[in-house]
């Protein structure tokens, strides 16, 4: 797996990272080919570039769908994982990567999803709702926010006392775990679109 990861300007990388030891590790098969912000001071490039992960900056603006996939052809990147990065992708890349692009979102879609729905705002709700579990969402990305079929979910309880940035940290390391099972789950080729359905392969099998 080649994988180009998106990242927006307000982000840590800390999802980059994740996906980044793992590989290291040999947890994870493939390589990160491409960190892709729109800013060159965004944190979560910056954090890349200090690992030595190969990073591009690719600016909103004229041309931009024409300039991300030539920066992805550039990387030779087959597979694309959204971390922080909060714009839609545009239509040329999501149907030239069709089935190869996820992303992570911080909540059990299809609750508390959609435009704005990032960050603290998504804690913030959940809480305001008085929900008593919430969690992470790995999906496929179609062309709108946080719809795409769902490849893998965890659920944490909420507790009495959470403030959305007490929930925001128990939720991170359950993301970066689950986004690593489901990039595992895709560069095993094991998972297998059935409508919004997304069944998975147990492993050893054909
Ligand atoms: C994560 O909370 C993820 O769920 C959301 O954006 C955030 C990115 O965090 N899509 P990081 O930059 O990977 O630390």
């Amino acid at each position: 797996m080649k994988l180009a990861l998106f990242v927006g300007t307000k982000g840590r990388g800390s999802n980059l990272m994740a996906i980044h030891h793992a590989m290291q590790a040999g947890k994870l098969p493939g390589q990160i080919v491409a960190v892709i912000g729109t800013r060159r001071d965004a944190p979560a490039l910056e954090r890349a570039q200090q690992a030595g992960i190969p990073t591009q900056v690719v600016a909103p603006g004229e041309d931009y769908e024409a300039r991300l996939l030539e920066g992805l052809q550039s990387a030779e990147a087959d597979t694309i994982a959204l971390a922080g990065y909060l714009r839609k992708l545009p239509e040329s890349v999501v149907a030239r990567f069709h089935g190869r692009i996820i992303n992570v979102h911080p909540a059990l879609l299809p609750s508390f999803g959609g435009k704005g729905m990032y960050g603290h705002h998504v804690h913030e709700a959940v809480l305001a709702h008085g929900c008593k579990v919430s969690g992470c969402t790995v999906h496929f990305v179609d062309s709108e926010y946080d719809t795409g079929p769902i490849i893998v979910q965890r659920a944490i309880a909420v507790q009495d006392d959470d403030t959305a940035e007490t929930l925001a940290q128990r939720i991170l390391p359950v993301e970066h775990d689950a986004y690593i099972e489901a990039l595992r789950l895709l560069a095993e080729s094991r998972l297998t679109l059935d409508g919004r359905r997304v069944r998975i392969t147990p492993s050893g099998h054909e």
